[in-house]
């Protein structure tokens, strides 16, 4: 009799404990883009929801071509003052959480290009010393260092994202990684960031299924964004690619995937190739409004032991709780 009491208790453990670890694996597989509208919340409450796992603040709209470089968060601050530099304890305060926080550079308005490698050499001088680990005395988030750069380049020169790629990744050496990632349109090969893709030097590519129809959800099919995923996860040598969506009907022109649709016809499809890293969502504001993420459902203990494999990370936080588990029993 008490036998059979330890079993069910220990498989009741063992559920618990596999429904926590994949609860994690989920918002650590959403990326969203912050900072385009002053009525999403600021950091700190958008990461205390503890849905996302990358926060991409969003944009460093003008730079290159010798321009002054210019951020732009919406109504969260006025940076023409040095304004912004309070976003420095938010984002520390996600970095406490483990979410990894991007700059996102570009964005669907912006002046900006890259004219020369000179040019590519100079931004990734400003950016290590304006937002990762060098110093300036003029840091617009202030002084907390960022994780890496988001590329999402959709104007301007077609050229040197590859350089601008080399030289930031260059700055890993003085210690800490400095991540790559990149947001390119579905259509294959995205026409300004293809050779910068094709460099390996990105760590996670998140796919932007929208506003293309040729390779989105549409008429209520799902043909054409898996047959793009296909494309994009057998040709991109990227550690780990995301499928790219709006967090509302209105967050994009086109292209918007009800979410029952997403967790019944889509993960369950995309969640089985070993690039697979998660959904990234355009924009905080939106999944504020919406709630999409928290809809979002990963299938499968397929997802979790994926990352048992992959992400070291979250190994470690899955071997400490097997130990403590263990220990506690
Ligand atoms: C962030 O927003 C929350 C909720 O509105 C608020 O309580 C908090 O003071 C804000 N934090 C900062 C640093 O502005
Ligand atoms: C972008 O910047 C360049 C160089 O500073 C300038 O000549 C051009 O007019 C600007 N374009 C827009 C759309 O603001």
């Amino acid at each position: 009799m008490e036998n059979r009491c330890r079993t069910k208790a220990r498989l009741l453990f063992f559920t618990l404990m596999m429904l926590s670890s994949v609860r994690t694996s989920v918002s650590d597989g959403i990326s969203i883009y912050w900072g385009q509208n002053g009525n999403e919340g600021n950091l700190t409450s958008t990461c205390a929801t503890g849905r996302y796992g990358f926060i991409n603040i969003a944009f460093l709209y003008i730079f290159g071509n010798g321009q002054i470089p210019q951020i732009n968060l919406a109504g969260h601050c006025n940076p023409s003052s040095g304004g912004c530099a309070v976003v420095s304890k938010g984002i520390r305060d996600c970095q406490n959480r483990g979410i990894k926080v991007m700059l996102s550079i570009g964005g669907g308005v912006g002046n900006y290009s890259l004219s020369s490698t000179s040019d590519a050499k100079n931004v990734a001088d400003y950016l290590w010393n304006n937002f990762l680990g060098g110093s300036s005395s003029s840091r617009p988030l202030g002084d907390a260092v960022l994780d890496g750069i988001d590329f999402d380049i959709e104007a301007g020169s077609t050229q040197y994202w590859d350089d601008l790629a080399r030289y930031l990744s260059e700055y890993s050496n003085q210690g800490k990684k400095i991540y790559l990632t990149a947001a390119p349109q579905c259509p294959y090969p995205d026409s300004h960031l293809g050779r910068a893709l094709n460099t390996g030097l990105f760590d996670y590519v998140w796919v932007q299924f929208y506003n293309n129809p040729p390779c989105q959800y549409s008429s209520g099919s799902v043909d054409n964004l898996l047959s793009s995923w296909k494309q994009w996860t057998s040709s991109v040598p990227a550690t780990k690619l995301f499928l790219g969506l709006p967090a509302a009907s209105n967050a994009a022109g086109s292209g918007y995937v009800p979410v029952n649709v997403l967790n019944s016809q889509i993960l369950p499809v995309i969640e089985t190739s070993s690039k697979y890293g998660g959904v990234m969502l355009w924009n905080r504001y939106y999944d504020y409004k919406s709630g999409y993420s928290s809809s979002i459902k990963s299938s499968s203990t397929l997802h979790l032991l994926r990352y048992i494999r992959c992400d070291f990370e979250l190994k470690n936080t899955i071997f400490l709780r097997l130990l403590a588990f263990v220990m506690l029993w």
